[in-house]
């Protein structure tokens, strides 16, 4: 390379790379139209998982026996439960046991087997003031107690009595054992 070709070669103009007026336009108008559009979808999206992102609804209460028709003795009642789980509402059907312990105050108990998920009853001939399973013969005492086969006492019904009525909540763990 002879010298006036270095000299050319030291001072040619940096290229730069230009956008056209066509590419600026696209690309404007596509950001634009994108922006426009997220507006639009955005609040369509949130409407459509709405329910997804409520909480479950199964905390309330349910009135379901007067106080004075509660004795020490357990009986049986049955009861609905309306759930809303997203866009799925169903009202299960629910029992529970209720009696007055030695305290004087209302519990309720779930029916549900602690070893497989059978439902209980009280007191047949086979377990006089017992709970008992039919299915694999677990035995509780009235306040849920495991005494044979399952492994943990009945689940216990949450209480409460106001103006007379007895309402039940959520299950939770037995607190009477
Ligand atoms: S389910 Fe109740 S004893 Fe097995």
């Amino acid at each position: 390379m002879n010298h006036n070709e270095q000299h050319e070669t030291a001072h040619k103009p940096v290229k730069r790379k230009e956008m056209t007026r066509r590419q600026f336009l696209s690309y404007t108008l596509g950001g634009a139209t994108a922006f426009m559009s997220m507006g639009a979808v955005l609040p369509m999206l949130r409407f459509a998982v709405d329910p997804l992102l409520e909480k479950k609804q199964t905390g309330a209460f349910v009135k379901v026996i007067e106080e004075g028709k509660v004795t020490s003795e357990p009986q049986q009642v049955d009861f609905k439960v309306h759930q809303v789980d997203g866009w799925y509402e169903s009202d299960p059907k629910m029992q529970a046991y209720i009696a007055k312990g030695d305290d004087g105050k209302v519990f309720a108990l779930s029916p549900i087997c602690k070893h497989l998920g059978c439902t209980i009853s009280w007191s047949g001939p086979e377990a006089p003031n017992l709970y008992h399973c039919p299915c694999h013969g677990a035995r509780y005492t009235k306040d849920g107690k495991n005494l044979k086969v399952a492994p943990k006492p009945l689940d216990e019904y949450e209480v409460k009595v106001d103006n007379g009525w007895v309402y039940l909540g959520p299950l939770e763990p037995n607190t009477r054992v």
